[in-house]
Order: C-alpha cells, then sequence, then structure tokens
C-alpha cells in the first residue's frame, strides 16, 4: 500500500528538434506584424525535426541524460505520452526502451489524449511507484505539433520532449495527493487519422481551455482544501505563452485573486522559444521554472496540464530543498542556441515532406542529436544511436 508514501519527480531533462524557424522570418513571409507573434501570441521562434528526428529521437534524447545520472536501478515502467504517435500498434515508449538500454524488465507504454497525455503518464507513474516505492518511472513526453502552412495556427507550430524519473522521496518536487479534474467532449483540436496536421477550431480551444481551468481549479479547491494565496508559482500548458496568461486572467477573475503577470514570464522561457511540444509543453514550463527562480524551496507549484478534446487537470507540488544543484540551465540555453535556423523556404518543404509512411526510404543524416531516425526497411522504422 502506498499510503504516506512521498513521491514526485526527481530528475528531468529537456531536448528539442534540430531547427529553429525564427517567427520574424514567418511574419515577414505572412505580411503580419512580428508584434502579432511576439506581444499576441508571446512567442519568438519554433523548433523543428529535421528529416531524420521525429519523437522517438527527441524522447530518447531527452531521457538519456537521467540515465546517464542515475542507471537504470529500479526502472520497471516506460511511459511514453504523446500525440504524434509513428505507429498505431507499437509504442514509442518500446522503442526508446530499446535505444536506451533499459533492462528487459520494464514494462514499456505509449499514452494519448491531445496535450494531457504527458500529465496522465505522470499520474499514472506515481501509482505505480505509490505500490512499490522501489519501483521508478521513466516518463518521456515527445510530441511535433504541426498545422497547414498559412493557417492561423502556423505560428503556433514547434517540437520537443521532456523525460522525467518519478520516484519515492524525489530530490526535485514532492506532488501532493490531490488533484483537480475537468474532462468535457469538444471539438476544439483535433487529428484524424488520415492527417499528419491537426485540425483546429482556434476560437472554440481558447474558451474550452479557460473552462478547463476553472473546472479544474474548482473541483481541487474543493478536495484538496486549496485557497488561491496556497500556490507560490503557476505554471500551465502553453501552446503559445499568451493561452496561459489569458487562461490565468481568467482563473483570478474567477478567484477574486489579483497577480503580477510578470510572475508568469520564467516560466514562458523555453517554450516561447520551442513552440507548442504538447505533452512536454507544461515540463519545459516546469525546467525553466526550476532552472531559472532562485527562491523555489518549499514552496508549492501548480501545474495545470490542458490537452484539447478535452481533459483538464492541475497538480500541485512542493519544491524539495536542494533542488538548486539540480539546476541545468546552460545546458537548456546550450541545446536551443545550438539549433540550426532554418528559412521560412526550407521549413515549408521540410513541412511538406513530413510524412508518417511504410515506404522504404533512407533518411539525409542532419541530426547533432545523440539518436537518429535511419528510415524505414521492410515496413519498419529503424534507428540508431549516433557518434
Ligand atoms: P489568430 O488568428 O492569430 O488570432 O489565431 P487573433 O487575430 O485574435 O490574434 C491573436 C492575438 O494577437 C490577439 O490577442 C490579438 O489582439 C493580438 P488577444 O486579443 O487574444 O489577447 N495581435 C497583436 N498584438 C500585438 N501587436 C499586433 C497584433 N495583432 C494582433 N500587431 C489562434 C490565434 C490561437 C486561434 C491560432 O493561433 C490557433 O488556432 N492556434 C492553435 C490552437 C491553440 O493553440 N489553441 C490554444 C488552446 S487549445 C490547447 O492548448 C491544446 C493544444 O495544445 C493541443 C493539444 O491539446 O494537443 C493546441
Amino acid at each position: 500500500g502506498g499510503a504516506g508514501v512521498r513521491v514526485g519527480i526527481h530528475d528531468l531533462a529537456v531536448a528539442t528538434g534540430h531547427h529553429v524557424l525564427d517567427l520574424d522570418d514567418l511574419a515577414a513571409r505572412n505580411g503580419v506584424d512580428p508584434a502579432k507573434y511576439h506581444v499576441g501570441l508571446g512567442q519568438d521562434a519554433f523548433s523543428m525535426p529535421a528529416a531524420d528526428e521525429d519523437i522517438v529521437t527527441m524522447g530518447a534524447a531527452a531521457a538519456l541524460p537521467l540515465i546517464e545520472r542515475h542507471g537504470t536501478d529500479g526502472i520497471r515502467t516506460v511511459l511514453f505520452a504523446t500525440e504524434s504517435g509513428v505507429d498505431q500498434s507499437k509504442s514509442a515508449a518500446v522503442v526508446a526502451h530499446g535505444l536506451l538500454g533499459l533492462p528487459s524488465t520494464a514494462r514499456a507504454v505509449e499514452l494519448k489524449q491531445a496535450c494531457y497525455g504527458g500529465t496522465a503518464a505522470l499520474v499514472a507513474a506515481l501509482g505505480i511507484v505509490a505500490r512499490d516505492p522501489r519501483e521508478r518511472v521513466l516518463v518521456i513526453a515527445s510530441d511535433v505539433a504541426r498545422y497547414d502552412l498559412d493557417s492561423a495556427a502556423e505560428p503556433t507550430q514547434g517540437a520537443g520532449a521532456v523525460a522525467f524519473l518519478v520516484a519515492a522521496d524525489p530530490d526535485l518536487i514532492e506532488i501532493e495527493p490531490a488533484s483537480g479534474l475537468f474532462s468535457a467532449d469538444v471539438d476544439d483540436f483535433w487529428r484524424p487519422n488520415d492527417r499528419s496536421t491537426a485540425l483546429v477550431d482556434g476560437r472554440l480551444s481558447v474558451t474550452a481551455y479557460v473552462d478547463a481551468l476553472l473546472g479544474s481549479w474548482d473541483d481541487l479547491a474543493e478536495r484538496g482544501g486549496i485557497a488561491p494565496a496556497d500556490i507560490d508559482r503557476w505554471l500551465h500548458h502553453q501552446p503559445f505563452t499568451k493561452m496561459a496568461l489569458k487562461a490565468h486572467r481568467a482563473w483570478s477573475k474567477h478567484v477574486g485573486a489579483e497577480f503580477d503577470e510578470t510572475e508568469l514570464a520564467t516560466g514562458f522561457t523555453y517554450n516561447r522559444r520551442t513552440g507548442n511540444s504538447y505533452t512536454a509543453s507544461v515540463f519545459l514550463a516546469l525546467a525553466a521554472l526550476l532552472d531559472l527562480d532562485d527562491d523555489l524551496e518549499g514552496r508549492r507549484l501548480a501545474l495545470f496540464s490542458y490537452g484539447s478534446g478535452s481533459v483538464g487537470e492541475l497538480l500541485t507540488g512542493i519544491v524539495k530543498p536542494g533542488y538548486r544543484a539540480l539546476r541545468r540551465a546552460g545546458q537548456v540555453a546550450g541545446l536551443l542556441d545550438a539549433r540550426v535556423p532554418i528559412s521560412v523556404d526550407d521549413y515549408r518543404e521540410l513541412h511538406a515532406a513530413t510524412t508518417t509512411t511504410s515506404e522504404a526510404r533512407q533518411n539525409p543524416e542532419v541530426t547533432t542529436g545523440p539518436f537518429r531516425f535511419v528510415g524505414v526497411e521492410a515496413g519498419a522504422r529503424r534507428y540508431a544511436r549516433t557518434g
């Protein structure tokens, strides 16, 4: 039984795509004032995977440093959250498990509910560890946000992965047991099986997101006895960072609490540069806060996850003393700075070429990450460790 076991996030690491598109370039191409993207959406750039990268290579790249730092001891579960799945049957988790050299005594599963999948994986992991605190769960959230070229959603594309270890007596954040939930069947954003880009009702998605935050808050306030003043820092899913700001304004009106808008900015730092990373987005916000905020010891964080369709969940966690020793701001900044700029023409070509196909192909060698998507052979995707 897990009663009384303290469980949470023990360590986490980040990866992203090889390329970066500067939104100034996209604004110029689209004849739009760049301020619409920088201020109106709160985005500066987005990451884009190279032809030999996908959710598997990004996800395994995010997880690799965790395995290097902590080894594989205790890992008996790998959960891979994504809505950019590359196979309808075989999970990306089992491929990542192989690339990372994890022991055969581990289960591997993929989870999906739009951007909420990463939080679904976290909650499942908390339960697994509470059941047997000797176990650790490797959670990988990895996505590529793709919309049609020339659509309103185009500047909100992006790519990224976050991996984290869930363990008993965690070094980073202890997740509290109560959470707030809100599910509603709504067609605000979805991706039918015959499409490689999402369909979206942008206006509806914004109100559905806000409804989910308010509903999740009300549920948590009731179940967890939480009041607005009990939360020290807020982290929200960030399809574009302005969305988090809009939703938080609605929340502050809903509960009658004042808030200083600059307080959310630290959590926006990485997402402004990667764009939407769907399942990874709220954890990328968490990575930024842990890396860049010096005053988090003992503080209560609220993590709001929203997945279109829709499911919202609001979790809270307490930052552990000593978290500063685990910060890796330089490493993440280095990763973001090292991306190779792509021109709008090349981006459009790469975007059009991206399909999930079982036809034989050999990918060009582009990525400088630790894993690459080599190509398709006899219908199966082949991956390899680089270097
Ligand atoms: P749009 O056509 O760009 O909307 O589409 P807009 O014309 O209303 O402009 C956006 C903002 O820019 C507005 O600010 C304008 O005022 C401002 P707001 O009034 O909203 O605060 N603006 C300017 N600001 C400064 N200088 C200027 C200027 N011009 C205009 N010159 C939309 C926006 C979000 C609809 C579109 O980008 C979209 O469809 N995106 C994709 C959907 C999305 O991300 N939805 C978010 C909620 S759903 C979600 O989070 C789930 C998701 O991650 C998927 C999943 O769960 O898997 C998407």
